[in-house]
């Protein structure tokens, strides 16, 4: 019995070894199709006119009729590298300025906390 386990010993190794990587490469699967989820359902929440409807203020790639009151959404992840920023931007852009044209979202519950993140998510592809 004993000689047979020292015999095994590499096998078993080996099989949890091969368990483990798979279970980290599922849960790398399950996080990067959370992140891609993200992305689309902030497009979705940004370009919605009933929603963010920040094309009324700001250019973003690919969406129609954008206006220019505030400033085109580009290279967002280098101007933000820390992302708590732009999700407070978009929460409440009177702390930043008071005096501004932009509603603040979160604040005035236009959008849940959930959904600032998921738009955060988006611009940060931007
Ligand atoms: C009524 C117009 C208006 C709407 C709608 C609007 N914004 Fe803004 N936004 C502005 C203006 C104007 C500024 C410029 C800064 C200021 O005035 O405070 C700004 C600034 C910003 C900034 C910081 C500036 C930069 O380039 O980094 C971000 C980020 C931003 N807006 C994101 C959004 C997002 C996301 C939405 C939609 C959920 C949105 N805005 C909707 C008017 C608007």
């Amino acid at each position: 019995m004993h000689k047979l386990l020292i015999k095994i010993r590499p096998t078993i190794k080996l099989l949890a070894l091969s368990v483990t990587v798979a279970i980290l490469m599922l849960f790398s699967m399950i996080s990067m199709a959370t992140t891609a989820d993200d992305i689309a359902e902030g497009k979705q929440l940004a370009f919605n006119r009933k929603k963010g409807n920040c094309l009324a203020c700001h250019a973003m790639e690919g969406g129609d009729l954008a206006g220019n009151t505030g400033p085109p959404m580009i290279v967002m992840q280098a101007r933000y590298p820390d992302r708590s920023k732009l999700s407070q931007q978009i929460a409440d852009p009177t702390i930043k300025n008071p005096n501004t044209l932009m509603p603040p979202f979160g604040r005035h519950g236009i959008l849940t906390d959930t959904e600032i993140e998921k738009i955060t998510t988006y611009l940060l592809t931007l």
